[in-house]
């Protein structure tokens, strides 16, 4: 499979339905923004970050800062919320995306990524699902994160974190409480997204989804052909998570046509055969976006090659990930925890993140050393 050395989870391509004027949509935006009571939203130790936004923009920029610009799925995602929370979800997209670039790090990670559980039912086949000494019960790394965990850096999190994902190493809707979990987070983040195959997405959990605070909703799925599908998706049916994902759709048109959440199918993509113009014929009608990500070989990265990267790894400064366990990790192309930080449940979020451990690797990876750590030293994520 060909590899890129690229930003993890960046799209090799994306479809998006409901085009925009993007001229008439930068005139409303700026109007929200100088509208001073949507800022008091923002945090005041962020306003002076309210200030780059709107000079990036709208003017040309602030000297000696990298600019902040606007994809069109992020575009998508403004425009799916209040406007009153617009400045807010700006400052944190700005950390999201600037913070790497200029390796500062503050008080907490611009994104959480929480495990509700490591184990899957499915074997990509680019998946570290497929290690055996990973997905092995007795080893360790297998099991369902407990409500108390969840909440507790839930809690954490509100007001502090913006962006959340819930899924990481294994399929978040096998977790027994998932649906407790989805309804913790109603009304808490600006963007709550959710990764899942779609092969356990039956009706209850579809409601339990709409009726949570998730706003991006992603089915990965890579093909459009069943036998490509399985081939990929290992375990997976392409006919099960289509009635699967036309069932949400229409539980959606019918109970709650005012939710805004984004739905989108995302495949991995690994070759060739794999066509985006096929996907969106296939799927485009089920959901607002289609896309490929790039493929990042994670899957046996601790026995690859080492690569000859000295590029510092953004997600150092963007996101933190937390484990069913309540382990905290930089990563999760590190997938067995080499580089754990520590546990959730001895230390919060914020220290952990500010944690002497979590500097000095950040501080490993600008002196162009990340050659001496493992597994950064064979991952290509920049
Ligand atoms: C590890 S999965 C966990 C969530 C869920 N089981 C699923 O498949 O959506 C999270 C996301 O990573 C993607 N993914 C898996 N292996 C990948 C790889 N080698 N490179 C890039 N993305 C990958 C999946 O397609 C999915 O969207
Ligand atoms: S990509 Fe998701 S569904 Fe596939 S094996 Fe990995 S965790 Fe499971």
């Amino acid at each position: 499979m060909k590899s890129v050395y690229k930003k993890y989870n960046s799209f090799f391509g994306i479809r998006i339905k409901n085009k925009y004027d993007l001229k008439i949509f930068l005139v409303n935006l700026k109007s929200v923004l100088n509208d001073k009571k949507n800022s008091l939203r923002v945090k005041k130790n962020y306003l002076k970050i309210l200030d780059f936004v709107k000079r990036d923009l709208f003017e040309s920029g602030t000297k000696g800062r990298p600019r902040f610009t606007l994809s069109p799925n992020v575009i998508k995602e403004i425009q799916s919320i209040d406007k009153k929370d617009i400045p807010s979800y700006l400052v944190h997209r700005y950390r999201y995306e600037i913070y790497p670039q200029m390796r500062i790090s503050d008080d907490f990670p611009p994104y959480l990524q929480i495990e509700p559980t490591s184990i899957c039912n499915y074997r990509c086949v680019f998946c570290y699902q497929t290690d055996n000494k990973f997905n092995k019960r007795s080893n360790g790394f297998m099991g369902h994160m407990k409500l108390d965990t969840f909440k507790l850096l839930i809690d954490q999190a509100e007001g502090n974190i913006e962006f959340i994902s819930l899924a990481s190493r294994g399929e978040p809707l096998l977790c027994p409480d998932i649906k407790e979990m989805l309804a913790y987070t109603r009304e808490k983040f600006l963007n709550l997204k959710i990764n899942t195959n779609a092969s356990l997405l039956n009706e209850r959990i579809s409601h339990s989804i709409l009726e949570s605070g998730v706003k991006t909703l992603v089915f990965s799925a890579d093909a459009a052909d069943t036998n490509l599908y399985s081939k990929l998706r290992v375990n997976g049916k392409l006919e099960r998570i289509l009635k699967n994902i036309k069932r949400f759709k229409e539980i959606q048109k019918k109970n709650y046509s005012d939710t805004k959440i984004i739905t989108r199918v995302s495949g991995v993509k690994v070759n060739n055969q794999q066509n985006l113009n096929e996907m969106e014929k296939y799927w485009g009608e089920l959901v607002d976006q289609v896309a490929f990500v790039n493929y990042v070989p994670w899957e046996n990265v601790y026995e690859s090659k080492k690569t000859a990267i000295q590029t510092p790894c953004s997600d150092l400064w963007r996101r933190m990930f937390v484990w069913w366990d309540g382990k905290a990790n930089p990563c999760d192309v590190d997938y067995k925890s080499k580089l754990s930080v520590g546990y959730t449940k001895n230390n919060n979020i914020s220290n952990l993140w500010q944690s002497s451990s979590y500097r000095k690797l950040r501080e490993q990876h600008i002196k162009k050393l990340r050659r001496n750590v493992s597994p950064c030293n064979r991952c290509v994520v920049v």
